[in-house]
C-alpha cells in the first residue's frame, strides 16, 4: 500500500481525529487499552528484516487473534469509530495517534507525533511480542530485535502505570498502581516497594529490578518523575516510528 499524502488537508484531519480521540477516551475511560493497541501494532518490528512495526497490520483478524492481542478488539472498534469520520487517515497513523493521546489525556508527557505511516496487510508471525512469564534476557532479545535499548525497555515498561491485567485475556490479574487511569511514575515507585496487596507485578516487571542495568533506570524514574516523562516521551516516539521515516 502507498504512503498517505501528508498535505494540509491530511494534517487537518489528524487534528480533528486527535480531538475525537480525546473525547472518546474520556468518555469510555479506555486510555489503557488504546495505549496497548498502539504498542502491540508497533512492537512487532524487526530491524534486521524491516518487517512488522506500526503499520496497522494488527487490524487484520490473523494478527488480532494472536494470543498476546487478546482483548484488543475493543480498542480496534473504538478506533474504527474515529476512522469512519476521518477515512483519509491510515490505520497505522490512527493507532499511534490513539497511543499518544491516551498518554496525554491521563496526565503523561506530550509525545511528538509525525503522521505519514502507510498501512500493511502483511501480518508478522505470532511470537514477536514479549512473554510476561520470562526474564531480562528475553526482554533484551525482543526489544533489541526492534532496535531499542535498555533505557527504552525500562521507560516503556512504565506504560504499565496505566491499566490492568484481565484473567480472561492474559491469565494475570490486577492493576500495577492504585490509580490505573493516571499516567505518572507510580509504576516504578510500586516496583521498588515490593509486593503490595492487590497490585500486580509480572515476571518481566520484576526482571527490571533484578538486572543492574535496568534497575538504575527504575531507581531514577521512581525518584524523578521529570526524568521518566522526558525519557518516556523519547522512547514512545521511537516505538511509534519503528521502520518509518517521516517525509
Ligand atoms: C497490559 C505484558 C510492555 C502497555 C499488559 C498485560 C500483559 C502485559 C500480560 C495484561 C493484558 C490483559 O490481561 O489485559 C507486557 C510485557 C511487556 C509489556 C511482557 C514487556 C516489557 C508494555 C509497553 C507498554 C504496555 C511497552 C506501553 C508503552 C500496557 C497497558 C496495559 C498492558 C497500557 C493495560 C491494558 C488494559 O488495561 O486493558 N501488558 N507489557 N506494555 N500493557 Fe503491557
Amino acid at each position: 500500500m502507498a504512503f498517505p499524502v501528508v498535505d494540509t488537508e491530511y494534517l487537518k484531519e489528524i487534528d480533528k481525529a486527535r480531538r475525537d480521540l480525546r473525547a472518546l477516551i474520556a468518555l469510555k475511560n479506555c486510555a489503557p487499552i488504546m495505549l496497548r493497541l498502539a504498542w502491540h501494532d508497533a512492537g512487532t518490528y524487526d530491524v534486521s528484516t524491516k518487517t512488522g512495526g506500526p503499520n496497522g497490520s494488527i487490524r487484520n483478524e490473523e494478527e488480532l487473534t494472536h494470543g498476546a492481542n487478546n482483548g484488543l478488539k475493543i480498542a480496534l472498534e473504538f478506533c474504527e469509530e474515529v476512522k469512519a469520520k476521518h477515512p483519509k487517515i491510515t490505520y497505522a497513523d490512527l493507532f499511534q495517534l490513539a497511543g499518544v493521546v491516551a498518554v496525554e489525556v491521563t496526565g503523561g508527557p506530550t509525545i511528538d507525533f509525525v503522521p505519514g505511516r502507510k498501512d500493511s496487510n502483511i501480518c508478522p508471525r505470532e511470537g514477536r511480542l514479549p512473554d510476561a512469564k520470562r526474564g531480562a534476557p528475553h526482554l533484551r532479545d525482543i526489544f533489541y530485535r526492534m532496535g531499542l535499548s535498555d533505557k527504552d525497555i525500562v521507560a516503556l515498561s512504565g506504560g504499565h502505570t496505566l491499566g490492568r491485567a484481565h484473567p480472561e485475556r492474559s491469565g494475570f490479574d490486577g492493576p500495577w498502581t492504585n490509580e490505573p487511569l493516571k499516567f505518572d511514575n507510580s509504576y516504578f515507585v510500586e516496583l521498588l516497594k515490593g509486593e503490595s496487596e492487590g497490585l500486580l507485578k509480572l515476571p518481566t516487571d520484576k526482571a527490571l529490578l533484578e538486572d543492574p542495568e535496568f534497575r538504575k533506570y527504575v531507581e531514577l524514574y521512581a525518584k524523578d518523575e521529570d526524568a521518566f516523562f522526558r525519557d518516556y516521551a523519547e522512547s514512545h516516539k521511537k516505538l511509534s516510528e519503528l521502520g518509518f521515516t517521516p517525509s
